[in-house]
């Protein structure tokens, strides 16, 4: 898919903004350099200990070369992204970037900015060391291009005991109307915005959230392969749902990373957070031991998964470089380091609990038993236009609660941007 002239005006915008960022961590490697700049958007709490514990072993494994921090701050890439698309577009690539499996890897190979892994994934026997179906994800046309690093798990509510407690919510509610019974409960007890909430891309999640438990997963898969009509009675009951939803959430939100949402959580003037399971990881950086988690009520086994990947962009400066820092992403070694720290489990399917946090060692057990489904905003299910184009319509939803107009929006982003994948 081609950037739209909109994304590509932006790219440029953020380009600018974030330039001294950018070229701050590519100072003029040369020929035969041995910087390796590692473009990702992980760069505080759990996000940067995940990184370092990785940086870790490539300092080991890799000794000849030097690791350089090109990331740009900003959950789920809402920065880094626009960034990125600037430098590939002024062919100006870092050595190598963290990219989501599925749709929105395609983007990058369509635009024929990734070489072909093929022949490493070979050489360093990666080819069985992966779920087949990941590899799916990362393969075009019988090419493979990118190494995957994790498998997060979207769908995760998490919580602040104490304050479940003092409203007297001793049970995770496992349907929707248990959870609003719930909400009710906390708004009772005092809390005024029990459900702490973030900007689009955290509201879509959300609402993804929530249509899994309105659809089941079948439907749900089907929103993202074109056997699920949006413009259908279910998804307006989804609509309406969500809208009530939004009434025990904080009013600024839309101003909100995952982290300031996160936050009211940890301070208790929260109950709840629907995020992904790199939340873990950064309330166990942060100190925070007063929290639980469950899957989001209504999702039964679901399992919503993303994987970060790393790429070889083409003209990048240090190639080699780049091929050891991906063969420490696809280790095992690589992957428990990276993992133990950074809330998610390994793509690999040979390493093993020991070293993992709780919540990875259930999480470990759930992805093998699950069903699984996609996340559009973590590029799973959907390329960069698609998530765009929900994000701003659930962002205009977030202002005018107009449940018809964000219909008609979400129905037109699919038909627009379904057919392309
Ligand atoms: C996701 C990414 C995760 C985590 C999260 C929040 O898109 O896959 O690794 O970084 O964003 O920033």
């Amino acid at each position: 898919m081609r950037l739209s002239r909109r994304v590509a005006a932006l790219a440029v915008a953020f380009g600018t903004m974030f330039a001294t960022v950018a070229c701050s961590s590519t100072e003029e490697p040369g020929a035969g350099s041995k910087k390796v700049e590692v473009f990702t958007w992980w760069a505080d709490g759990g996000e940067k200990a995940g990184l370092d514990g990785l940086v870790g072993v490539f300092k080991t494994d890799c000794a000849d070369y030097e690791f350089v921090n090109g990331a740009v701050a900003g959950g789920a890439g809402s920065n880094a992204k626009q960034v990125l698309a600037s430098r590939l577009q002024q062919n100006e690539p870092p050595d190598t970037f963290q990219a989501h499996a599925g749709a929105e890897l395609s983007d990058y190979i369509n635009d024929d900015q990734l070489e072909d892994l093929s022949a490493q994934y070979t050489e360093w026997g990666l080819g069985n060391a992966f779920p087949k179906g990941l590899i799916e994800n990362l393969t075009v046309d019988g090419k493979i291009y990118s190494v995957p690093a994790n498998i997060h798990r979207a769908n995760v509510l998490w919580s602040n005991k104490t304050v479940l407690a003092k409203a007297g919510i001793t049970k995770d509610a496992d349907t929707l109307d248990g959870f609003f019974a719930d909400l009710d409960k906390l708004k009772a007890s005092g809390v005024a915005t029990p459900l702490a909430l973030g900007k689009d891309w955290t509201q879509q999640m959300l609402f993804e959230a929530l249509l899994i438990s309105k659809l089941g997963p079948e439907k749900f898969n089907g929103l993202w392969n074109g056997g699920t009509d949006w413009k259908g009675a279910d998804i307006t009951a989804a609509i309406n749902d969500y809208k009530k939803l939004l009434t025990y959430t904080n009013k600024d939100r839309d101003t909100f990373d995952w982290t300031d949402a996160e936050k009211l959580l940890m301070d208790g003037k929260a109950a709840y957070q629907l995020m992904g399971d790199w939340e873990a990881a950064d309330l166990d950086a942060k100190g925070f031991k007063d929290y639980g988690w469950s899957v989001f009520p209504g999702n039964g086994n679901v399992f919503q998964w993303l994987a970060d990947s790393f790429v070889l962009p083409k003209n990048v400066k240090n190639a080699e470089g780049t091929k050891c820092w991906l063969k420490t992403v696809g280790s095992a070694t690589g992957q428990a380091a990276f993992n133990q720290k950074k809330g998610s489990i390994p793509a690999r399917t040979d390493v093993g609990t020991d070293g993992f946090p709780a919540y990875q060692q259930a999480a470990m057990g759930d992805w093998k038993t699950a069903t699984q489904v996609p996340s559009c905003p973590h590029g799973s299910a959907c390329a960069q236009g698609w998530q765009g184009a929900v994000g701003s319509a659930q962002g205009k939803f977030s202002a005018d609660g107009d449940v018809a107009a964000l219909q008609t929006a979400l129905a037109a982003a699919a038909a627009e941007f379904g057919s392309k994948k």
